[in-house]
């Protein structure tokens, strides 16, 4: 570091000498991910000048994945130890050079953080073709990704030849038709059009080997018990019931699973068998998530099987299942991977951990020794809206903007050092119910998939979103995908009342209220009334470049005051923060994951706000938000309180909620006019979610978004 200094301080005193006006900053090169350290040289590297490129091998180099890089006018150094080391040398050097040819002179010094570096992809619910999963594994070797995570079967499609069972390629490989639209829209609708396809073994071990060349490991998943109607469409006996079945058209969670028999081992081990044979990487993910077990309750065969092994309840017949799957894995040399469910019942001797619901399961697992690889929804679910734009392609569901994916820590801190070393690093999941194309797939998949690149490989120390963003802003535009521009969307702010834009491009910036004139932004604009204001960033021709942002304010007594809460939201659900409730703006009306709606889940909602001046109300009105499948449900009762020095509360009355079955319902209290500084909320829950819901049992959430309060 002394040096960079040195060197930069003698640079710019000079320079100020000679020309006597600003030097601009060496520039951070636009390397995704970053390297561990890196050292500016003045002066460049032009490949026209024909500079000598040397590779040396450097036993001294740690790790097998590491490599040094001296870029200098005459001359490029590569060293290195293995041939990962060198094939991520070549990557950074290949995104240092302008389109031009020209390198900055600097000095590298790289190796990753985690080992584990991974990226998924659903070819079942949409398949993508073998040019596309070769751009794909492309785009995660060019940022030092080195796991491939294919998830081959599936109850909407089986993607994998096997040979020895025909049935696969003939049924299970198609359904008959796609649900059309979000599973939640009622009633289902569907598009008639018979879908499907799978890849031959050839095409198989053409993409193996594609990505060995690349230095990158595929893990093949293949999955049990659950989660598999495909291959029991074509070979039903293998269920417990024995009828037959289609191939599922639509997404979810389906009773039919696969019955522990006899035949079913005897079947998943020959499907094995090939899958070991066709993929030469160390591990074999099983699934293993999401599997009910209520046709396990009610077969004879089952609850006979559960005696005979002295198992303890389905739960254990799930974690015996899995344990001799996981023998026979390891009895050909290979380890099983599963999703978190697997723990339960009791975890198998050899399995890695793959944390998805919440990092729970991971630092379980961590702590009774197993590796494990994170990929929380919280954070690794790149199939959620990657921004509040109402102009978002149709997704499943949630929140995950890049910066949250850039924050993500791997490592819990409930761990130990010593069981954090089983924290092999993460992996972004991308599920395709809702992306049903290669071009869609680029768009959920980048930029968030470079945000977790860098956060596995780079040092956390040097995490900076900012910084990052900086280097992506002039990274992006060189990917020839079809990435997810929302970096340079038009951001706003509210300070109070005042509404702050800006954007990363620095592009003058135009906005319109209502039907007005457009007017320049110059600076913070006050919001005085309820208005529809539109913005828009303008090119050097003036011309509108880029997403509209479009916002609905509705003012009210509350508008841009300060709310507290007594106890905060679930962390998962408070983007936005307290802001959110008195922004003048109303969560989205189809998806609750965004910024402005909070959630709070087993707790009573306590808020209150302080008016600054006392004012006279005769209403407030809450919206909440429903959506009994994800457990999220209207409260049951809402009281309003007044006071005039924020301590000594007073009740204006209470309202009981009525249950309708709306997605946002509106629930307004009104009173006599009442003049006060202070007033205060009790949400009171609903509680636990009844019998034959989805999550009976567990507390239900409430979700709500703007407080208004109004005369
Ligand atoms: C999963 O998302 N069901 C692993």
């Amino acid at each position: 570091m002394q040096r960079i200094i040195a060197v930069t301080l003698a640079f710019s005193l000079l320079s100020a000498v000679l020309f006597s006006q600003p030097v601009p900053k060496m520039e951070k090169p636009a390397l995704i991910p970053f390297p561990a350290k890196w050292e500016p040289i003045p002066g460049e590297c032009r490949l026209s000048d024909g500079p000598r490129i040397l590779q040396i091998q450097d036993t001294a180099i740690a790790n097998p994945e590491g490599y040094r890089l001296q870029i200098r006018p005459e001359e490029i150094r590569m060293y290195f130890k293995e041939k990962a080391g060198a094939f991520y040398a070549q990557q950074t050097l290949q995104q240092l050079t302008s389109p031009d040819g020209v390198l900055p002179c600097l000095d590298i010094e790289d190796a990753p953080r985690f080992a584990y570096r991974g990226m998924h992809l659903d070819v079942c619910r949409h398949f993508f073709p073998v040019d596309f999963i070769k751009k794909y594994i492309d785009l995660l070797a060019m940022h030092k990704m080195n796991y491939f995570h294919w998830h081959l079967t599936e109850d909407q499609g089986w993607r994998i030849e096997i040979k020895k069972y025909p049935r696969l390629q003939e049924v299970a490989a198609w359904r008959k038709e796609t649900l059309v639209g979000h599973y939640s829209d009622q009633p289902h609708q569907f598009d008639g059009q018979r879908y499907g396809g799978y890849y031959t073994q050839e095409e198989i071990r053409d993409v193996v080997e594609y990505a060995r060349e690349r230095f990158v490991t595929i893990i093949p998943e293949i999955e049990m018990p659950g989660h598999s109607q495909a291959l029991l469409a074509a070979y039903p006996e293998l269920s417990c019931h024995g009828q037959p079945l289609e191939v599922a058209t639509k997404w979810g969670v389906f009773e039919d699973v696969l019955c522990p028999t006899e035949e079913t081992f005897e079947f998943l081990e020959n499907v094995l068998l090939e899958v070991i044979d066709l993929f030469p990487g160390p591990y074999i993910h099983i699934g293993g998530d999401e599997c009910p077990k209520t046709q396990w309750k009610e077969s004879a065969f089952c609850q006979e099987l559960i005696k005979k092994e002295g198992l303890k309840d389905e739960d254990e017949l799930q974690s015996y299942f899995i344990r001799r799957i996981d023998r026979f894995l390891s009895e050909h040399g290979r380890k099983l991977i599963g999703w978190d469910e697997i723990l339960e019942g009791g975890l198998s001797e050899n399995a890695t951990v793959m944390s998805w619901r919440g990092v729970q399961g991971g630092i379980e697992a961590a702590q009774a020794g197993h590796d494990v690889i994170m990929t929380p929804t919280s954070h690794c679910y790149f199939d959620y809206y990657q921004s509040q734009s109402p102009d978002e392609p149709l997704a499943i569901g949630g929140y995950l903007p890049l910066e949250k994916v850039y924050n993500y820590e791997p490592v819990p801190e409930e761990l130990s050092p010593e069981e954090a070393r089983h924290i092999l690093g993460a992996q972004g999941n991308l599920w395709t119910e809702y992306i049903p194309d290669t071009r869609q797939v680029e768009y959920m998949a980048f930029p968030r998939a470079l945000a977790l690149a860098e956060l596995l490989w780079s040092p956390l120390s040097a995490k900076d979103f900012s910084d990052f963003q900086d280097r992506l802003a002039r990274y992006l535009p060189r990917l020839d995908i079809n990435y997810a521009d929302h970096l340079f969307d038009i951001r706003y702010e509210l300070d109070g009342a005042d509404l702050r834009l800006s954007n990363r491009l620095d592009m003058p910036m135009w906005y319109q209220f209502d039907d007005e004139k457009p007017v320049l932004y110059e600076g913070p604009v006050p919001i005085l009334s309820d208005t529809h204001l539109q913005a828009w960033r303008a090119d050097a021709t003036g011309e509108p470049s880029g997403r509209l942002l479009r916002l609905d304010f509705h003012t009210h007594a509350a508008f841009g005051k300060k709310i507290q809460w007594q106890e905060p939201p679930h962390p998962n659900y408070q983007l936005g923060g307290a802001a959110a409730l008195s922004n003048g703006l109303l969560g989205n009306p189809t998806r609750y994951g965004d910024g402005e709606w909070l959630g709070w889940w087993g707790k009573d909602v306590v808020l209150t706000t302080d008016l600054v001046e006392a004012h006279p109300i005769r209403s407030a009105q809450l919206r909440f938000f429903q959506s009994q499948g994800q457990w999220i449900y209207l409260p049951r009762e809402v009281e309003l309180f007044y006071s005039d020095d924020g301590t000594d509360y007073q009740s204006l009355g209470q309202i009981a909620v009525e249950q309708t079955k709306e997605r946002v319902q509106t629930v307004v209290l009104t009173f006599p006019e009442k003049e006060a500084r202070y007033w205060k909320l009790h949400v009171t829950r609903f509680g636990k979610i009844p019998p034959g819901m989805q999550g009976a049992g567990n507390e239900a959430w409430v979700f709500l978004d703007e407080w208004i309060l109004q005369q």
